[in-house]
C-alpha cells in the first residue's frame, strides 16, 4: 500500500517536470514569435531588381535566415523593424555579439556582407 502511493507521487512529480519542461521549450516561441513581423503577406513583394539586393538577399538566405527568417525574429531578433546602420550590421555580423555566431571574412566577404546590408536596407523601406 504504502510502496504504491509512493509510486503514485513519483508519477506526479514526473509529470510536473514534464509540464516545467514542456513550458520552457514553448515559451521563447511565444516570445519571439509574437515580436514585430513584417515580411509578407503584410508587406508587399520586395523588389529584388537592384542586383546588390537580389544577391544580398541570397546571401541573407544561405547564412542568416535560419536565425531571422526574411529579416522577421526567429532565434535571433527582427531586422526589419529597426533602422539599424549599416556599420552596426557589419559589426554585429563579423564579431557575432550575444548569442549570434561570429561571420569572418572567409565565410563571409566584404561584397556579401556590403550585399546584405543593402538588402537589410531595402526590407526595410518596403511598404
Ligand atoms: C545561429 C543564429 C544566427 C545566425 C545564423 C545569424 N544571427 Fe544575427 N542574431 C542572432 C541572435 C541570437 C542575435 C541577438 C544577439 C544578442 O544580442 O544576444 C542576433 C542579432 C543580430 C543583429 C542585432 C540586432 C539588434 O536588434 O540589435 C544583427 C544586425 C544581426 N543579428 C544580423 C545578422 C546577419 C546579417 C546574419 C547573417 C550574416 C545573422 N545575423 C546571422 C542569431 C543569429
Amino acid at each position: 500500500m504504502k510502496a504504491s502511493g509512493r509510486n503514485t507521487e513519483v508519477k506526479r512529480l514526473k509529470t510536473r517536470v514534464r509540464l516545467i519542461l514542456a513550458a520552457s521549450v514553448i515559451a521563447p516561441y511565444f516570445f519571439f514569435g509574437c515580436s514585430g513581423r513584417r515580411s509578407e503577406p503584410l508587406r508587399g513583394a520586395l523588389d529584388v531588381s537592384d542586383p546588390k539586393v537580389g544577391h544580398g538577399q541570397m546571401v541573407f538566405m544561405d547564412k542568416c535566415d535560419k536565425c531571422h527568417p526574411g529579416g522577421d525574429a526567429g532565434l535571433g531578433p527582427s531586422l526589419n523593424n529597426k533602422p539599424l546602420p549599416g556599420f552596426m550590421v557589419g559589426f554585429q555580423a563579423r564579431h557575432g555579439l550575444g548569442a549570434m555566431p561570429a561571420f569572418a571574412e572567409d565565410e563571409l566577404p566584404k561584397g556579401d556582407l556590403d550585399d546584405v546590408v543593402a538588402y537589410l536596407k531595402a526590407l526595410r523601406k518596403n511598404g
